[in-house]
């Protein structure tokens, strides 16, 4: 079966001490993750090395960074490489998140320099895509996605493209409150599986793992993650509330 993800989206949130607690109160509820099954916490770079610490030993946990940059290293102030999150332990990081594409101005070919970059040193990424509202309201979703896969993804091998977990999160439905409907969800997660089947055959499509995000929480977790074609969530707001995630967790299939 493939693996079915939990991933917690911090983004630009918490205090240390704040974070520190948070997680504290995770690992103490009662969650059971299967061997097929993983949770992820992507945290701000900061954080990264107190979570390694507390979730260490913790079979299926991962901390992953929000973001790293396209070169492998030198003069870029402010930027954090792969290599230098591989030093520290980390073993995912998301790429591509809306946010990121939408004020930091991360296009699709710089999204692929990152995958590149990510691949060649063995950091998993997680590859967010997903149409803003009017898209959506024109209905040419399936296109505005195709083409983000396209353009960051399908220049890989088909041994490459089976590292990376997308995230489909359509823009409409992120921090809004706004979920997409499992039926949305669904379609939009079974169109990104023919893509990849169309370019690397249905035994390719069929091993990668596609993420759902938007205003995934508790109460709806169960319902989404149901899917057949959704292998768990990208979760924002209720991954910074302890119960809620916990709960996240213990919805994947
Ligand atoms: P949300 O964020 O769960 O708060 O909608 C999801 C995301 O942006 O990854």
């Amino acid at each position: 079966m493939r693996k079915q993800i939990a991933a917690a989206n911090w983004k630009m949130n918490l205090t240390l001490q704040q974070g520190e607690a948070l997680l504290d109160a995770i690992i103490s509820k009662p969650h059971s993750l299967q061997a097929n099954q993983q949770a992820v916490f992507a945290v701000p770079f900061p954080y990264l090395p107190m979570a390694l610490q507390k979730l260490a030993g913790k079979a299926n946990v991962f901390v992953a960074a929000q973001n790293c940059y396209s070169k492998k290293s030198g003069a870029y102030t402010g930027e954090v490489s792969v290599e230098i999150l591989q030093s520290i332990g980390i073993q995912y990081v998301v790429l591509g998140h809306s946010e990121r594409r939408e004020y930091f101005h991360e296009s699709n070919q710089l999204l692929a320099d990152k995958v590149n970059i990510c691949l060649e040193y063995n950091m998993l990424p997680i590859f967010c895509c997903g149409e803003p509202l009017d898209i959506r309201e024109a209905g040419t979703q399936n296109d505005y996605v195709a083409k983000q896969l396209e353009e960051s993804l399908f220049h890989l091998t088909a041994a490459q493209v089976q590292k990376i977990v997308i995230a489909y999160e359509p823009i409409w439905a992120i921090g809004t409150g706004k979920t997409a409907s499992s039926a949305q969800a669904q379609e939009m997660h079974a169109f990104i599986r023919q893509q990849l089947a169309g370019k690397y055959g249905a035994a390719v499509a069929d091993a990668i793992s596609i993420l759902y995000g938007g205003s995934v929480k508790a109460a709806n977790a169960v319902e989404i993650f149901g899917q057949p074609d959704v292998d768990g969530g990208l979760v924002g707001g209720a991954s910074l509330i302890a119960d809620e995630f916990v709960a996240i967790i213990n919805a994947l299939k």
